[in-house]
Protein backbone atom coordinates (compact mmCIF):
# COMPACT_ATOMS: atom_id res chain seq x y z
CA UNK A 1 0.00 0.00 0.00
CA UNK A 2 1.58 3.48 -0.86
CA UNK A 3 -0.05 7.00 -0.46
CA UNK A 4 0.59 9.08 -3.66
CA UNK A 5 2.38 12.27 -2.36
CA UNK A 6 1.73 14.37 -5.07
CA UNK A 7 -1.93 13.83 -5.33
CA UNK A 8 -1.60 14.82 -1.41
CA UNK A 9 -0.04 18.08 -2.43
CA UNK A 10 -2.28 19.01 -5.18
CA UNK A 11 -4.76 18.34 -3.12
CA UNK A 12 -3.88 20.71 -0.37
CA UNK A 13 -3.19 23.65 -2.83
CA UNK A 14 -6.96 22.83 -4.01
CA UNK A 15 -8.77 23.31 -0.59
CA UNK A 16 -6.16 26.27 -0.54
CA UNK A 17 -7.92 27.72 -3.39
CA UNK A 18 -10.93 28.04 -1.47
CA UNK A 19 -10.52 31.32 0.57
CA UNK A 20 -7.07 31.70 -0.52
CA UNK A 21 -6.14 35.18 0.59
CA UNK A 22 -3.09 36.36 -1.83
CA UNK A 23 -1.19 37.01 0.58
CA UNK A 24 1.67 34.25 0.95
CA UNK A 25 0.05 30.97 1.04
CA UNK A 26 -2.95 32.33 3.52
CA UNK A 27 -6.95 31.42 3.69
CA UNK A 28 -9.81 33.18 5.07
CA UNK A 29 -12.33 30.56 5.55
CA UNK A 30 -14.22 31.08 8.91
CA UNK A 31 -16.66 28.90 9.77
CA UNK A 32 -20.00 28.79 7.52
CA UNK A 33 -18.77 31.21 5.65
CA UNK A 34 -19.38 30.79 1.61
CA UNK A 35 -15.50 29.65 1.15
CA UNK A 36 -15.67 27.07 3.91
CA UNK A 37 -19.08 25.85 3.06
CA UNK A 38 -18.00 25.43 -0.84
CA UNK A 39 -14.37 23.64 0.11
CA UNK A 40 -16.93 21.25 2.26
CA UNK A 41 -18.38 20.71 -1.11
CA UNK A 42 -15.43 20.11 -2.61
CA UNK A 43 -14.41 17.84 0.16
CA UNK A 44 -17.44 15.61 0.18
CA UNK A 45 -16.94 14.93 -3.54
CA UNK A 46 -13.29 13.62 -2.93
CA UNK A 47 -15.01 11.21 -0.53
CA UNK A 48 -17.92 10.27 -2.59
CA UNK A 49 -14.86 9.50 -5.18
CA UNK A 50 -13.03 7.38 -2.74
CA UNK A 51 -15.87 4.83 -1.91
CA UNK A 52 -16.93 6.69 1.27
CA UNK A 53 -20.39 7.51 2.62
CA UNK A 54 -21.02 11.11 2.99
CA UNK A 55 -22.90 12.38 6.27
CA UNK A 56 -23.23 15.88 7.04
CA UNK A 57 -24.27 16.63 11.34
CA UNK A 58 -26.51 19.39 12.55
CA UNK A 59 -23.35 21.24 13.31
CA UNK A 60 -22.09 21.19 10.02
CA UNK A 61 -19.78 18.23 10.59
CA UNK A 62 -18.10 16.43 7.32
CA UNK A 63 -17.90 12.31 7.72
CA UNK A 64 -16.35 10.17 4.99
CA UNK A 65 -17.64 6.64 6.34
CA UNK A 66 -16.05 3.10 5.63
CA UNK A 67 -18.33 0.48 5.86
CA UNK A 68 -18.25 -0.96 9.41
CA UNK A 69 -15.48 -0.74 12.16
CA UNK A 70 -12.94 1.50 11.07
CA UNK A 71 -10.35 4.02 12.24
CA UNK A 72 -11.24 7.55 12.19
CA UNK A 73 -8.76 10.53 10.81
CA UNK A 74 -9.58 13.68 10.00
CA UNK A 75 -9.41 17.29 11.55
CA UNK A 76 -10.66 20.92 10.59
CA UNK A 77 -11.26 22.82 7.21
CA UNK A 78 -12.76 25.90 8.94
CA UNK A 79 -10.02 28.39 9.70
CA UNK A 80 -8.63 31.65 11.75
CA UNK A 81 -9.83 35.35 10.49
CA UNK A 82 -6.34 35.60 9.37
CA UNK A 83 -4.94 31.42 8.68
CA UNK A 84 -2.75 29.59 7.53
CA UNK A 85 -3.21 26.87 4.57
CA UNK A 86 -2.24 24.12 6.76
CA UNK A 87 -3.84 24.24 10.26
CA UNK A 88 -6.54 21.85 10.17
CA UNK A 89 -6.10 21.33 6.16
CA UNK A 90 -3.24 19.31 6.80
CA UNK A 91 -4.82 16.68 8.89
CA UNK A 92 -7.95 16.06 6.82
CA UNK A 93 -5.91 15.96 3.38
CA UNK A 94 -3.75 13.48 4.70
CA UNK A 95 -6.63 11.68 5.84
CA UNK A 96 -8.21 11.62 2.84
CA UNK A 97 -5.22 10.23 0.92
CA UNK A 98 -4.60 7.32 3.34
CA UNK A 99 -8.13 6.53 3.34
CA UNK A 100 -8.59 5.96 -0.40
CA UNK A 101 -5.24 4.25 -0.25
CA UNK A 102 -6.59 1.86 2.18
CA UNK A 103 -9.49 1.48 0.32
CA UNK A 104 -7.83 0.86 -3.09
CA UNK A 105 -5.36 -1.58 -2.00
CA UNK A 106 -7.97 -3.24 0.51
CA UNK A 107 -5.76 -2.25 3.29
CA UNK A 108 -7.37 -1.44 7.01
CA UNK A 109 -10.94 0.58 7.24
CA UNK A 110 -10.64 4.25 7.59
CA UNK A 111 -13.25 6.92 7.95
CA UNK A 112 -12.56 10.61 8.19
CA UNK A 113 -13.88 14.10 8.98
CA UNK A 114 -13.73 17.69 9.07
CA UNK A 115 -15.24 19.46 11.93
CA UNK A 116 -16.55 22.87 11.51
CA UNK A 117 -15.76 25.63 13.84
CA UNK A 118 -12.62 24.08 15.39
CA UNK A 119 -10.88 27.71 15.12
CA UNK A 120 -13.76 29.45 17.52
CA UNK A 121 -15.68 31.30 15.60
CA UNK A 122 -18.75 30.67 18.14
CA UNK A 123 -16.57 28.82 20.88
CA UNK A 124 -13.69 26.27 21.50
CA UNK A 125 -13.46 24.01 19.09
CA UNK A 126 -17.02 23.99 18.63
CA UNK A 127 -18.28 20.80 16.17
CA UNK A 128 -16.57 18.60 17.88
CA UNK A 129 -17.41 19.75 21.27
CA UNK A 130 -21.24 19.10 20.38
CA UNK A 131 -20.37 15.90 18.56
CA UNK A 132 -18.59 14.46 21.38
CA UNK A 133 -21.37 15.44 23.84
CA UNK A 134 -19.20 17.98 25.61
CA UNK A 135 -21.33 21.11 24.77
CA UNK A 136 -25.20 20.24 24.47
CA UNK A 137 -26.02 22.02 20.76
CA UNK A 138 -28.97 23.84 22.46
CA UNK A 139 -26.12 25.48 24.77
CA UNK A 140 -23.86 26.03 21.76
CA UNK A 141 -26.92 27.63 19.83
CA UNK A 142 -26.73 30.75 22.41
CA UNK A 143 -23.23 31.40 21.65
CA UNK A 144 -22.23 34.69 19.32
CA UNK A 145 -19.66 35.30 17.37
CA UNK A 146 -17.60 39.07 17.99
CA UNK A 147 -20.27 40.19 15.23
CA UNK A 148 -23.30 39.41 17.54
CA UNK A 149 -24.04 36.53 15.00
CA UNK A 150 -25.26 33.23 17.19
CA UNK A 151 -24.36 29.92 15.79
CA UNK A 152 -27.94 29.18 15.24
CA UNK A 153 -28.08 31.30 12.81
CA UNK A 154 -24.67 30.84 11.20
CA UNK A 155 -25.40 26.68 11.27
CA UNK A 156 -28.74 27.47 9.22
CA UNK A 157 -26.18 27.02 5.47
CA UNK A 158 -25.92 23.44 6.51
CA UNK A 159 -27.34 20.60 4.44
CA UNK A 160 -27.68 18.29 7.57
CA UNK A 161 -27.87 14.31 6.47
CA UNK A 162 -27.65 12.73 9.66
CA UNK A 163 -26.14 11.79 12.62
CA UNK A 164 -22.82 9.99 13.28
CA UNK A 165 -22.59 7.25 16.08
CA UNK A 166 -19.03 7.12 17.60
CA UNK A 167 -19.57 3.46 18.10
CA UNK A 168 -18.06 2.68 14.54
CA UNK A 169 -15.29 3.77 15.39
CA UNK A 170 -12.09 2.18 16.80
CA UNK A 171 -9.79 5.20 17.54
CA UNK A 172 -8.94 8.86 16.01
CA UNK A 173 -5.73 9.98 15.02
CA UNK A 174 -5.51 13.80 13.97
CA UNK A 175 -2.12 14.48 12.30
CA UNK A 176 -1.36 18.38 12.36
CA UNK A 177 1.39 21.38 11.72
CA UNK A 178 2.94 22.06 15.59
CA UNK A 179 1.96 25.62 14.93
CA UNK A 180 4.94 26.29 17.56
CA UNK A 181 8.67 26.27 17.13
CA UNK A 182 9.94 23.37 18.92
CA UNK A 183 10.48 21.01 15.93
CA UNK A 184 11.98 23.92 13.79
CA UNK A 185 14.20 24.80 16.18
CA UNK A 186 15.69 21.26 16.89
CA UNK A 187 15.44 20.36 13.29
CA UNK A 188 13.31 17.23 14.11
CA UNK A 189 10.93 16.07 11.39
CA UNK A 190 8.37 14.32 13.65
CA UNK A 191 6.65 15.12 16.53
CA UNK A 192 4.55 12.66 18.27
CA UNK A 193 2.00 14.05 20.77
CA UNK A 194 1.90 12.97 24.57
CA UNK A 195 -0.76 15.50 26.10
CA UNK A 196 -2.75 18.29 24.85
CA UNK A 197 -3.16 21.55 27.17
CA UNK A 198 -6.34 22.65 28.73
CA UNK A 199 -7.86 25.98 28.48
CA UNK A 200 -10.62 28.48 29.29
CA UNK A 201 -11.79 31.45 27.42
CA UNK A 202 -14.06 33.94 28.69
CA UNK A 203 -15.80 37.76 26.99
CA UNK A 204 -15.64 40.35 30.12
CA UNK A 205 -17.09 43.49 29.78
CA UNK A 206 -15.79 46.78 31.77
CA UNK A 207 -19.06 49.31 31.18
CA UNK A 208 -17.80 52.50 32.62
CA UNK A 209 -19.55 55.95 31.47
CA UNK A 210 -19.48 57.21 27.48
CA UNK A 211 -18.80 60.97 27.68
CA UNK A 212 -16.84 63.59 26.24
CA UNK A 213 -13.39 63.46 24.98
CA UNK A 214 -11.99 67.35 25.33
CA UNK A 215 -14.38 68.31 28.33
CA UNK A 216 -14.68 65.35 30.74
CA UNK A 217 -11.73 65.94 33.50
CA UNK A 218 -9.20 62.57 33.97
CA UNK A 219 -10.35 62.71 37.59
CA UNK A 220 -14.15 61.74 36.97
CA UNK A 221 -13.65 59.73 34.11
CA UNK A 222 -14.89 56.05 33.47
CA UNK A 223 -13.22 54.88 30.27
CA UNK A 224 -14.01 51.38 29.72
CA UNK A 225 -10.38 51.25 27.74
CA UNK A 226 -8.31 52.46 30.78
CA UNK A 227 -9.94 49.82 33.20
CA UNK A 228 -9.06 46.94 30.25
CA UNK A 229 -5.30 48.50 30.26
CA UNK A 230 -5.14 48.77 34.24
CA UNK A 231 -6.64 44.98 34.32
CA UNK A 232 -3.79 43.75 31.72
CA UNK A 233 -0.97 45.51 33.49
CA UNK A 234 -1.76 44.16 37.02
CA UNK A 235 -2.50 40.65 35.66
CA UNK A 236 0.70 39.61 34.99
CA UNK A 237 2.06 40.30 38.70
CA UNK A 238 -1.04 38.79 40.23
CA UNK A 239 -0.10 35.49 38.05
CA UNK A 240 3.35 35.39 38.98
CA UNK A 241 3.67 33.06 41.94
CA UNK A 242 1.19 30.33 39.84
CA UNK A 243 2.18 30.23 36.20
CA UNK A 244 5.03 28.14 34.85
CA UNK A 245 7.01 28.97 31.85
CA UNK A 246 4.54 27.19 29.46
CA UNK A 247 1.39 28.85 30.60
CA UNK A 248 -0.16 31.28 28.19
CA UNK A 249 -2.63 33.96 28.40
CA UNK A 250 -4.18 36.04 25.66
CA UNK A 251 -6.64 39.17 25.13
CA UNK A 252 -7.12 39.10 21.31
CA UNK A 253 -10.10 40.38 20.61
CA UNK A 254 -11.13 44.18 21.89
CA UNK A 255 -14.96 45.98 21.08
CA UNK A 256 -15.05 49.85 22.41
CA UNK A 257 -17.57 51.35 22.15
CA UNK A 258 -17.92 53.37 20.17
CA UNK A 259 -14.49 53.59 19.20
CA UNK A 260 -14.19 57.26 18.43
CA UNK A 261 -11.36 59.71 18.66
CA UNK A 262 -13.17 61.99 20.67
CA UNK A 263 -15.11 60.08 23.04
CA UNK A 264 -14.34 58.58 26.10
CA UNK A 265 -15.32 54.93 25.62
CA UNK A 266 -18.42 53.49 27.71
CA UNK A 267 -17.68 49.86 27.06
CA UNK A 268 -15.22 47.54 26.36
CA UNK A 269 -15.79 43.95 25.67
CA UNK A 270 -12.92 41.73 25.68
CA UNK A 271 -11.72 37.63 25.24
CA UNK A 272 -9.79 36.57 27.93
CA UNK A 273 -8.20 33.11 27.26
CA UNK A 274 -5.52 31.12 29.38
CA UNK A 275 -4.15 27.46 28.62
CA UNK A 276 -2.10 25.36 30.67
CA UNK A 277 -1.45 21.15 31.52
CA UNK A 278 -3.02 21.66 34.84
CA UNK A 279 -6.89 21.84 35.57
CA UNK A 280 -5.87 23.31 38.85
CA UNK A 281 -3.79 25.90 37.62
CA UNK A 282 -6.16 27.05 35.21
CA UNK A 283 -8.66 27.50 38.03
CA UNK A 284 -6.64 29.16 40.14
CA UNK A 285 -5.68 31.71 37.00
CA UNK A 286 -9.86 31.81 36.87
CA UNK A 287 -10.14 33.21 40.38
CA UNK A 288 -7.16 35.88 40.04
CA UNK A 289 -8.97 37.02 36.60
CA UNK A 290 -12.33 37.48 38.09
CA UNK A 291 -11.40 38.75 41.21
CA UNK A 292 -9.07 41.39 39.82
CA UNK A 293 -11.55 42.25 37.31
CA UNK A 294 -14.08 43.03 39.89
CA UNK A 295 -11.20 45.11 41.64
CA UNK A 296 -10.63 47.39 38.70
CA UNK A 297 -14.03 47.90 38.22
CA UNK A 298 -14.93 48.77 41.98
CA UNK A 299 -11.57 50.89 42.20
CA UNK A 300 -13.46 53.26 39.11
CA UNK A 301 -17.19 52.95 40.00
CA UNK A 302 -17.64 50.76 36.98
CA UNK A 303 -19.19 47.42 36.37
CA UNK A 304 -17.56 44.10 35.24
CA UNK A 305 -19.45 41.47 33.83
CA UNK A 306 -18.47 37.82 32.84
CA UNK A 307 -19.81 35.44 29.63
CA UNK A 308 -20.27 31.70 29.30
CA UNK A 309 -16.73 30.58 30.13
CA UNK A 310 -15.52 27.77 28.07
CA UNK A 311 -12.80 25.42 28.12
CA UNK A 312 -11.45 21.55 28.02
CA UNK A 313 -9.40 20.09 30.12
CA UNK A 314 -6.59 18.50 29.41
CA UNK A 315 -5.95 14.94 27.80
CA UNK A 316 -3.52 12.45 27.18
CA UNK A 317 -3.10 10.88 24.59
CA UNK A 318 -3.85 7.03 24.01
CA UNK A 319 -0.92 4.22 24.58
CA UNK A 320 -1.28 1.95 21.73
CA UNK A 321 -1.88 4.46 19.11
CA UNK A 322 0.59 6.84 20.32
CA UNK A 323 3.04 3.75 19.97
CA UNK A 324 1.98 2.57 16.64
CA UNK A 325 2.90 6.59 15.81
CA UNK A 326 6.75 6.16 17.31
CA UNK A 327 7.20 3.24 15.62
CA UNK A 328 6.09 4.72 12.26
CA UNK A 329 7.72 7.64 12.94
CA UNK A 330 11.13 5.81 14.36
CA UNK A 331 10.71 4.03 10.69
CA UNK A 332 9.95 6.84 8.04
CA UNK A 333 12.25 9.56 9.40
CA UNK A 334 15.15 7.21 11.16
CA UNK A 335 15.29 8.52 14.57
CA UNK A 336 14.45 12.26 13.50
CA UNK A 337 11.15 12.75 15.61
CA UNK A 338 10.86 13.36 19.47
CA UNK A 339 7.85 13.08 21.86
CA UNK A 340 6.39 16.44 22.57
CA UNK A 341 3.40 18.44 24.19
CA UNK A 342 0.61 19.69 22.18
CA UNK A 343 0.31 23.69 23.26
CA UNK A 344 -2.36 24.10 20.69
CA UNK A 345 -5.79 22.75 20.72
CA UNK A 346 -7.29 20.23 18.70
CA UNK A 347 -10.53 18.59 17.96
CA UNK A 348 -8.58 15.61 19.52
CA UNK A 349 -9.53 16.79 22.95
CA UNK A 350 -13.19 16.34 22.14
CA UNK A 351 -13.11 13.23 20.44
CA UNK A 352 -11.19 11.75 23.66
CA UNK A 353 -14.39 11.45 25.38
CA UNK A 354 -15.83 8.66 22.79
CA UNK A 355 -12.60 6.79 21.40
CA UNK A 356 -8.52 6.76 22.32
CA UNK A 357 -6.94 9.75 20.41
CA UNK A 358 -3.08 10.24 19.53
CA UNK A 359 -1.89 12.99 17.87
CA UNK A 360 0.99 13.48 14.74
CA UNK A 361 3.04 16.86 14.30
CA UNK A 362 5.06 17.72 11.25
CA UNK A 363 7.13 21.57 12.02
CA UNK A 364 5.51 24.66 11.41
CA UNK A 365 8.71 27.08 9.43
CA UNK A 366 9.63 29.65 12.56
CA UNK A 367 6.80 28.56 14.63
CA UNK A 368 4.65 30.53 12.81
CA UNK A 369 0.85 29.85 12.61
CA UNK A 370 -2.60 31.74 13.20
CA UNK A 371 -0.98 34.14 10.30
CA UNK A 372 -0.86 33.88 6.84
CA UNK A 373 2.84 33.45 6.96
CA UNK A 374 2.47 29.91 8.00
CA UNK A 375 3.81 27.32 6.06
CA UNK A 376 5.96 23.67 6.49
CA UNK A 377 8.48 22.02 4.08
CA UNK A 378 6.95 19.75 1.48
CA UNK A 379 9.32 17.09 2.34
CA UNK A 380 8.11 17.11 6.00
CA UNK A 381 4.17 17.33 4.42
CA UNK A 382 4.74 13.92 2.93
CA UNK A 383 6.97 12.74 6.20
CA UNK A 384 3.82 13.04 8.18
CA UNK A 385 1.97 11.72 5.67
CA UNK A 386 3.83 8.64 5.20
CA UNK A 387 3.80 8.27 9.54
CA UNK A 388 0.44 8.20 9.19
CA UNK A 389 0.12 5.61 6.66
CA UNK A 390 2.40 3.27 8.64
CA UNK A 391 0.43 3.94 11.92
CA UNK A 392 -2.43 2.91 9.84
CA UNK A 393 -1.41 -0.61 8.31
CA UNK A 394 0.45 -1.64 11.59
CA UNK A 395 -2.79 -0.90 13.93
CA UNK A 396 -4.58 -2.91 10.82
CA UNK A 397 -2.69 -5.59 10.76
C1 LIG B 1 -6.75 26.13 17.88
O1 LIG B 1 -6.66 26.60 16.77
C2 LIG B 1 -6.14 26.79 18.99
O2 LIG B 1 -6.48 27.97 19.19
O3 LIG B 1 -5.28 26.20 19.65
MN1 LIG C 1 -6.02 23.39 13.89
MN1 LIG D 1 -5.98 26.86 14.54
Amino acid sequence: MLVNAERFLADLHTLRSFGASGVGKGVVRPAYSQPDMAARDWLAQQMLDAGLRVVVDPMGNLFGLAEGPSLLLGSHSDSQPEGGWLDGALGVIAALEVARTCRAAGGPAVSIVSFQDEEGRFGVTTGSAVWSGHLALKEADLLCDHEGISLADARRVVNVTGEVDANQFTGFIEMHIEQGPVLDAANKQIGVVSDIVGIRDVKITFEGQQNHAGTTPMHVRKDAFQAVSAFNHALEQRFSNVVTPSTVWTIGHINLHPNASSIVPGRAVFSMQWRDGDTHRLEQMERIIRTLANEVADDRGMQVTFGPLLGLEPVAMDGKLRAALEGAAEAVTLGNWRVMPSGALHDATNVSRLMPVAMVFVPSINGISHAFEEDTAEVDLVAGLKVLEAAVQSLGS
